[in-house]
């Protein structure tokens, strides 16, 4: 057969490319890995097995079972990492940071920090909610949609971090806790915000969000502590407003979280029909039943107060910022340990950001205090979470299809929470990025 001159160079590449494929698909068969563990914890069936082996090919899990029956029957190749007296989980579930800042002085930070400066940082603080045993995160709230960019970066492999869902910049009200407040008229900060009154502008802004990439809305429904207008809870958003924000992005396919405090914010957001109302501080007992009722997770972020209080006076944080804080640590707590009793749907959300990003897993020790037991609370941040974030079958259980996102912690956690801020390994997707237990290798970013 002649081929023509110029195809006859295009015939050869497609012979080599087809003969090249034969030996790259042997190399890029998944491998498997076989992680063991003295115990694993199961928070869909709420139980701790013993003496268990997570079957991984590729970035997912293909089967788990007792580590005796997994050993007896190795498939040819797997490699087995045994970590010896841990505890396995699931990769933890933070649905409340604020991944890409973390304060350090309040008119610095305001003043003299541009979104480049954040951009710089945000990747640091990324790697360090990874390494914290939280695979994935829901970040709720960055101006200039500087989230979506570490988002793509991460997913693209460019760098080490939890993957993330995230919002962009939060929808706020003109003098809303999402806008700078008590200033000089005259005093303006250039920037992507998401301020936004009435329904046609709250159309629009979920819109932008929605088009620059954002997995879900956040909404701010009333006033907040970390921000200068002068209630912490009175609402700022009206039912029609965030009924519009919720309708139009499940137009989009996405959720809405609402930032909440005030009794009478957290109804109207419930009615509104968001999926998660943030904070909850001052729910009350129609508020739990609408909660209830409605299936609206509560993400109540419990640990923040103690950091607050002790830390941000001497950050330079104004007066009537710390006097908010003081008004809503304590309730927050009980009307959290009410919630629980009353068997409120509860997703574990830290607001880390507000406070040093890597201590994610500082809270779970709260949540046993105020009311859960220690398995309600790992369920909060894996199975609850996942259900919350939309990700049921992908994360929050180590299971077969599910991601192969796990953590082992030295010990016992589910006795003691305090080891949850002691994580020594952690796998995300089949890729291990922390690893203090034998001397398999962590990814390495040159
Ligand atoms: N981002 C929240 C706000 O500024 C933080 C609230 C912190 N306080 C608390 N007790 N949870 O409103």
């Amino acid at each position: 057969m002649k081929l023509p001159r110029l195809l006859l160079p295009l015939g050869l590449v497609c012979a080599a490319t087809l003969f090249a494929a034969e030996p790259a698909k042997t190399e890029s068969a998944p491998a498997i890995t076989i992680v063991r563990a003295a115990r694993l914890v199961d928070p869909a069936a709420g139980k701790v097995l013993i003496d268990q082996a997570v079957v991984i090919e590729g970035d997912k899990v293909k089967s788990v079972g007792s580590a005796a029956d997994v050993l007896k029957s190795l498939p040819a190749g797997a490699k087995v990492i045994d970590l010896g007296d841990v505890t396995l989980l699931p990769g933890l579930i933070d649905c409340h940071t604020h991944i890409t800042g973390q304060p350090e002085n309040f008119y610095e930070d305001l003043f003299r920090r541009s979104p480049i400066d954040e951009a710089t940082v945000s990747h640091i603080y990324a790697k360090r909610t990874l390494l914290a045993g939280f695979t994935t995160i829901r970040n709720v709230g960055a101006d200039n949609y500087t989230d979506l960019a570490l988002r793509n970066a991460i997913n693209r492999g460019a760098l080490p971090g939890p993957r993330i869902l995230a919002s962009g910049p939060a929808l706020s009200a003109t003098g809303g806790h999402g806008d700078l407040n008590r200033m000089s008229p005259y005093v303006h900060i250039d920037g992507i915000n998401g301020i936004a009154d009435g329904v046609d502008a709250v159309r629009k802004k979920v819109r932008d969000d929605v088009k620059y990439g954002a997995d879900v809305i956040k909404i701010l429904a009333t006033a907040g502590v970390l921000s200068e207008e002068e209630s912490v809870g009175l609402p700022q958003y009206t039912l029609e407003e965030m009924k519009t924000a919720v309708e139009e992005a499940a137009v989009w396919g996405k959720k809405v979280a609402a930032h909440a405090h005030g009794t009478e914010g957290i109804k109207l957001a419930i009615r509104a029909g968001v999926a998660s109302v943030e904070h909850a501080s001052f729910i009350d007992d129609e508020g739990i039943k609408l909660a209830k009722e409605h299936g609206t997770y509560l993400v109540p972020d419990i640990y923040n107060d103690d950091y607050i209080l002790d830390a941000y006076a001497k950050m330079g944080y104004p007066e009537n910022i710390i006097a908010k804080e003081r008004l809503v640590g304590r309730t927050q707590r009980e009307n959290f340990q009410k919630a629980v009793k009353a068997g409120c749907k509860i997703a574990y959300g830290t607001d880390a950001g507000v406070y040093p990003h890597g201590w994610n897993g500082k809270q779970m020790i709260h949540m046993v205090r105020w009311g859960m037991t220690p398995m309600q609370a790992v369920q909060s941040a894996t199975v609850n979470a996942a259900d919350l974030l939309g990700q049921n079958g992908k994360i929050g259980q180590l299971a077969p299809g599910f991601f192969a996102d796990l953590i082992a912690i030295k010990g016992d956690p589910l006795a003691d929470q305090s080891l949850f801020e002691k994580v020594d390994f952690v796998m995300k997707a089949g890729v291990i990025y922390k690893n203090h237990l034998t001397a398999d290798p962590v990814k390495q970013f040159e």
